[in-house]
């Protein structure tokens, strides 16, 4: 199979993400690396471990930045709950976060894995900015990375122009951007393009395995939220960056163009400028997914909530 390595920020929809990549025969789950994020890193990563119970996944959970590189945090816990996972009240996993420290653990496995390795940014990039500011020879080590963020077309969900994940930490993302010669990029704007509607997302819940249940448990409070704030379909922001992680072939269009992130701006720090046009001279550093298989992406959802269902 082939390494995986997640970076995250659990997260109602980086656990939909990690249910999917744990289901996959054709990928093994190294190691998740955490950040802060959807809330704080105390969170994160107690949510991370569940999932890794859940799903008796194997998987070593790394601990990393708990705030962005300079500026305070803003979370989103009125989407995601105090906790991050719907303040459900789960009974915490009985396993224990490593020592070692997300940015660390990244290089360790580029290394282990080098030319080999899927890397798949699901939250703030905190750890992988530090990791390739300790090591910037770290992407001749990543035969890929995908991260979730972004708005090419500057349709924010944070700020009028960005999109949470690189709003939260634009030093980090520009650092990355920067640092990274080629990598994709699923984007907010992507993802409201790949909505499902929420009667068929409960069906999909309705699955008779320890997996739906939780998940139907956690994404309850954003779910309502959700249908309260953008009607009738239910948007997974981080599921979709991990359906096109897992299965590149079901992307149906992408476009190559440079992306640069801003760090000012009255209306636009943290925005992704895109030269659609090439008027500068930065080469193309992203590949933006445009439109996925959406029956591909909806059967990998539900497999994986119905994974481990009683026959
Ligand atoms: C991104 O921000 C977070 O709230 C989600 O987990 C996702 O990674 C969407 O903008
Ligand atoms: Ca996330």
């Amino acid at each position: 199979p082939i390494p995986m390595l997640i970076d995250t920020d659990p997260g109602v929809d980086d656990a939909l993400a990690l249910l999917l990549a744990f289901n996959d025969p054709r990928h093994r789950v190294e190691a998740l690396t955490v950040a802060a994020g959807n809330v704080g890193l105390e969170h994160t990563v107690a949510n991370a471990l569940k999932l890794v119970e859940l799903c008796a996944a194997d998987v070593p959970v790394h601990p990393g930045c708990a705030a962005p590189l300079l500026h305070p945090a803003r979370d989103a816990a009125y989407v995601h709950g105090r906790d991050g996972f719907g303040d459900v009240g789960y009974v915490p996993a009985a396993r224990a976060a490593e020592p070692e420290h997300a940015a660390l653990a990244i290089l360790r496995l580029s290394h282990l894995h080098a030319g080999r390795l899927l890397l798949v940014a699901l939250g703030p990039l905190t750890n992988l900015a530090l990791a390739l500011k300790l090591d910037p020879t770290l992407p001749r080590r990543v035969a890929r990375l995908v991260v979730m963020g972004g708005a090419v077309t500057a349709h924010g969900n944070i700020t009028p122009a960005a999109e949470f994940n690189i709003a939260f930490d634009p030093e980090a993302a520009r650092i990355v951007f920067e640092g990274f010669p080629r990598f994709d990029l699923a984007d907010w704007e992507a993802v409201l393009a790949h909505g499902f509607p929420h009667a068929e997302a409960e069906t999909w819940l309705r699955a008779d395995s320890p997996r739906a249940r939780f998940y139907e448990a956690i994404s309850r409070q954003t779910r309502l939220w959700s249908a309260d704030r953008r009607g009738e379909f239910w948007h997974s922001a981080d599921a979709l960056a991990m359906a096109w992680a897992l299965e590149p072939a079901g992307a149906v269009e992408t476009v190559e163009r440079p992306v640069a992130v801003e760090l000012a701006g009255t209306h636009t720090r943290g925005a992704t400028v895109v030269d659609w046009q090439r008027q500068g001279d930065a080469p193309d550093n992203a590949r933006i997914l445009s439109r996925y298989d959406q029956a591909r992406f909806h059967g990998l959802i539900r497999t994986a909530l119905a994974a481990g269902a009683a026959v």
